[in-house]
């Protein structure tokens, strides 16, 4: 297990490509109104890894994303995305930073007043790209999460899990190298959460996009475990029992700190009281 005593790294078999460090924490502490919310956090994020980031409501998850695309900048030590130091960038590269990376935010958070073919396109319309383009990227980005058909509807009309898949097409129609998902199955029901989490995998193994993947649910962040896509039935299909993703693996918050960062198997065999706790 990688803890933040031991501080060794990576345990997941790496594939071939995960070799160059797409995010890369390190010793990085913030708080809010002189209250510690992360301590000291250092962890990799490698190319074509996908980090599933679980902990208790409230412990810094969806802070630890908003550090990851600098929409937060920490107290305390350092963090590089792509190799660039987001702590002493200018505001405007920054923002190109974003640019690069794909957020699906916590309840999805569509434009209300935009119909879902202009939610989809709206960093591409930032971008100037030609109108030609754009249509051809969100209807390609909206036939990945099977809502080609959607297009002209306002996200009031759709439920709860399409508005999700819309989120998810509206991070990827850039095709990130980055993608960041901030509880993608929060508030779903498990059918519907199911869906959305093959489409999580579908994305991981169609495109090998390098993620952190925020969960409440461990039956979401073990099916990423033990499932992939199958790009000639093109469905998603279980790993032979006792395998898992190799380029999957956990990190796990706990009182501001990270008190896991290993693989699925290291997880699972933990004698760690809080995460037997947390894991039963
Ligand atoms: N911009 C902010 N200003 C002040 N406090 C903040 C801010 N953002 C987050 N916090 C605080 O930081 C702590 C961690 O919040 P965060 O939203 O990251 O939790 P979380 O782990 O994502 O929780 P959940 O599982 O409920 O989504 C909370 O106490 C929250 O109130
Ligand atoms: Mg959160």
């Amino acid at each position: 297990m990688r803890t933040m005593s031991t501080a060794t790294h990576p345990i997941a078999e790496p594939a071939a490509s995960s070799t160059e460090p797409v995010v890369v924490f390190s010793h990085v502490s913030i708080g809010f109104d002189g209250k510690p919310v992360l301590k000291d956090i250092s962890f990799e994020l490698r190319h074509g890894e996908t980090r599933i980031l679980l902990g208790p409501a409230g412990v810094g998850k969806s802070v630890l994303l908003k550090l990851t695309n600098g929409l937060l900048m920490p107290d305390a030590g350092c963090i590089t995305v792509f190799g660039k130091d987001l702590c002493h960038m200018k505001e405007r590269d920054l923002f190109a930073l974003r640019g690069e990376i794909g957020t699906v935010f916590q309840e999805g958070a569509l434009f209300d007043s935009m119909n879902v073919r202009d939610n989809v396109a709206f960093r591409l319309i930032e971008e100037h790209l030609p109108d030609e383009e754009i249509d051809r990227r969100v209807e390609e980005a909206l036939r990945f999460v099977e809502l080609e058909h959607t297009m002209k509807k306002l996200p009031s009309e759709l439920s709860g899990g399409m508005r999700r898949r819309v989120a998810i097409a509206r991070a990827i129609v850039t095709e990130p190298k980055l993608l960041l998902y901030d509880s993608p199955t929060g508030g779903l029901d498990p059918i519907t959460s199911t869906t959305i989490i093959e489409l999580v995998i579908k994305q991981r193994d169609a495109s090998q996009t390098s993620s952190l993947v925020v969960t409440h649910r461990l039956q979401d962040a073990f099916m990423m475990a033990t499932h992939r896509y199958d790009s000639d039935c093109k469905c998603i299909k279980a790993l032979p029992k006792g395998e898992t993703d190799p380029n999957t693996s956990f990190l796990v918050l706990h009182e501001g700190q990270l008190v896991f960062d290993g693989t699925t198997e290291e997880l699972v065999r933990s004698d760690d009281p809080f995460l037997r706790d947390y894991l039963r």
